[in-house]
């Protein structure tokens, strides 16, 4: 099927929301930075849970969902769109950029560059989903930034399962041991940065803080993915002063998300609703 290039609608810049989405609950974590650098800005995001993980499928579907996702959030007129998966950033960034006519944020830059300027021995770890360590895209790009770096990775596919499933399992000893067996595959390599390469991780900070050991400084992109944002030509901060409001959408239940957002985000009493997601 072929869909015409999309723009971003005619409402002037400035009332417009910025739009967030992630397979599910990850991107949360960009979202949370996003409101506590920007907090006037109305957002929108969606987390496709019913169809997460994305990390195990191939890059067609990825690009295919994606897509969807995006088509959804230019319907709630949104003046950005920050695609706050890992996964999405390392497989279908030229499709993206090829099919949609607006300013976008990936995730992966600004995690790359955080990563390679926080090592100083240019040991790097990077961890992420089967998709984003298989299309190599963090070796690519750190390398590009830094080239004396060497890039050790290592696929952890349980750790969004665990992470969707609900906070119980965030801090529990199951996670603990998975994360040795995962972090395990850095053994010998000397690393001193450890990039969390998808979003859903910093969920499980202290698991893997613990497990990497004290000597690792873990990156979460999602501080530095917000200050990209902030600067972004006609897209940084217009908010009036007043609170900016949220608006959460889901593919799957809302009854079991919404909890687990007000526990990411600190927020009582958040706003989730549900789309079809198929119908974009
Ligand atoms: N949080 C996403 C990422 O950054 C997607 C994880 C998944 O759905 O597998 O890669």
């Amino acid at each position: 099927m072929h869909f015409s290039k999309i723009t971003a609608g005619l409402k002037p810049m400035s009332n417009k929301p910025i739009g967030i989405f992630d397979s599910g609950l990850g991107g949360l974590t960009v979202l949370r930075e996003i409101h506590r650098m920007m907090p006037g800005e109305d957002l929108v995001y969606f987390g496709d849970s019913r169809r997460a993980p994305y990390g195990t499928k191939s890059k067609e579907t990825i690009i295919r969902f994606a897509f969807q996702d995006i088509r959804f959030l230019l319907e709630k007129d949104v003046r950005a769109v920050v695609i706050a998966c890992n996964t999405v950033s390392s497989n279908a960034l030229a499709e993206i950029i090829e099919e949609f006519d607006i300013p976008l944020i990936e995730v992966l830059t600004p995690g790359s560059e955080a990563g390679a300027k926080a090592s100083a021995n240019g040991r790097i770890g990077v961890i992420g989903t089967q998709a984003t360590i298989g299309s190599n895209a963090y070796p690519e790009k750190i390398k590009k930034i830094r080239a004396d770096a060497e890039v050790f990775q290592k696929s952890c596919p349980l750790f969004v399962p665990l992470v969707e499933e609900g906070k119980d399992l965030w801090n529990h000893r199951i996670t603990e041991l998975i994360a040795a067996r995962y972090l395990s595959a850095f053994n010998g390599t000397d690393i001193d940065v450890l990039i969390l390469g998808c979003t859903h991780y910093p969920l499980l900070y202290n698991v893997i803080q613990k497990t990497a050991g004290r000597g690792v400084r873990l990156i979460d992109s999602a501080q530095s993915v917000a200050a990209r944002l902030g600067t972004l030509d006609g897209v940084g901060p217009h908010g009036t002063g007043e609170k900016g409001n949220i608006s959460i959408y889901t593919s799957d239940s809302p009854e079991k998300f919404k909890p687990l957002c007000s526990e990411i985000l600190g927020i009582d009493d958040v706003s989730v609703a549900q789309v079809d997601i198929e119908k974009y």
